[in-house]
């Protein structure tokens, strides 16, 4: 019997979440483009539009926000546990900790209001943290503000953020929101098809998220930035890297053989934040000379601009913390993998597929 190693091209699972045309550089959720929800719809519209397949009346997104709200109201319930933890705990562990710790929503396991409540707890529990990490202001969760809003307000210290910057970061969110079966929502959906709750299912997702391979790279590709310097060092630095067999952070893509569409709308963002800046002629001085290097070095292999290289530059261009940069993935990315958990228990199908014996040489 014959493996696939890493399960390359392996179909697992039937999705109506989101396609993602590798070929031909195509994202859309539930069949519709993701560059046209961008600017168009709040973070809330398009986990609404996960969730339950629609994009929400007004009163059905009165009932969402509220929902928001009360998990942000939740999470404040277990302020206790992450004002204890000690602050060498990295800020997403925290965060893991304190939705275990969370009481459950009322309503059944297969029911959104989990996903809506969870999706918002994530971010107050993680800057809470944060917070404590850095002997920051810890201002009160319980705003009535968007969710993306709230993420702003809460990293600096109630201070609400400017509509630029949340547009900015709004983009960003819509666009990480959901990436069909990549490894993190997998994680999720193993775990739900134990019949595990949705609690500990995100948990096994966000863990999964942290690895440079997934989700750890934003962080790597500015210090990619930092080691390079200055455009004139960068053909020495990326060719001396990859003498060396090493990765460049924030390239390549296991679906996509072209450039991935949530790059180009991020650059398109970041060329405005950072118009006139050195940081952004440095940036597009390294796409161009990276993916002519890496053309020569993998021939054959399409290696672009994934979503992580132009994340990067919008969060930096926001300020977020470079300790914060995968966990800001995680935040967004909560409404994909809590719709993924729904969507595989509905399927009711335990995930546990076969491996061979190989007996040691
Ligand atoms: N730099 C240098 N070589 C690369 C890169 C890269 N960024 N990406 C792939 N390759 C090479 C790799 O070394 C291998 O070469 P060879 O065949 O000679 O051994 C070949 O391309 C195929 O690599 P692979 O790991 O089998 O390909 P994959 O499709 O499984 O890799 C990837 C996908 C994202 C893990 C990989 O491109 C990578 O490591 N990129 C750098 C890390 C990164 O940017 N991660 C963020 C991913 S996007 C966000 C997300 O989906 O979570």
């Amino acid at each position: 019997m014959a493996w696939v190693n890493g399960l390359q091209d392996v179909v697992a699972a039937g999705t109506e979440l989101s396609e993602v045309n590798g070929e031909v550089g195509k994202l859309s959720y539930r069949g519709r483009d993701v560059g046209d929800l961008v600017g168009k719809f709040d973070y809330e519209d398009v986990a609404h539009l996960l969730w339950f397949g629609e994009l929400p009346s007004e009163p059905q997104k009165q009932s969402l926000n509220e929902l928001f709200f009360s998990g942000r109201q939740a999470a404040n319930e277990v302020f206790d546990v992450i004002d204890n933890l000690p602050a060498a705990v990295d800020a997403m562990n925290a965060a893991a900790i304190g939705l275990l710790c969370m009481r459950a929503p009322s309503g059944d396991e297969s029911d959104a209001s989990a996903a809506a409540w969870y999706t918002a707890a994530f971010p107050v529990l993680l800057l809470r943290h944060y917070a404590n990490q850095h002997g920051l202001l810890k201002p009160r969760p319980d705003i009535h503000a968007g969710h993306v809003a709230t993420y702003l307000y809460l990293l600096r210290g109630g201070i609400m953020p400017t509509t630029e910057e949340v547009q900015a970061l709004e983009a960003y969110m819509v666009l990480t929101m959901e990436h069909s079966l990549n490894a993190s929502a997998f994680a999720g959906r193993v775990a739900a098809s134990t019949r595990a709750n949705t609690a500990r299912a995100l948990v096994a997702a966000l863990m999964t998220m942290t690895g440079p391979l997934h989700g750890g790279a934003p962080s790597l590709v500015l210090d990619m930035f930092d080691a390079i310097g200055s455009l004139s060092r960068a053909d020495e630095w990326l060719e001396g890297e990859l003498s060396m067999g090493r990765r460049l952070m924030g390239f390549g893509h296991r679906v996509y053989r072209t450039v991935d569409p949530r790059a180009q709308v991020l650059h398109t963002i970041a060329a405005k934040s950072l118009a006139g800046q050195d940081s952004l002629v440095l940036a597009e001085g390294v796409e161009r000379r990276a993916v002519k290097l890496l053309a020569a070095a993998k021939p054959g292999r399409q290696l672009h601009p994934n979503v992580e290289y132009w994340a990067a530059c919008v969060l930096r261009s926001l300020d977020i913390p470079r300790s914060l940069l995968t966990a800001t993935f995680a935040a967004s990315r909560m409404a994909g993998w809590s719709a993924h958990i729904l969507e595989q228990r509905r399927c009711d199908k335990l995930i546990r597929p076969q491996a061979v014996y190989v007996a040691a040489p």
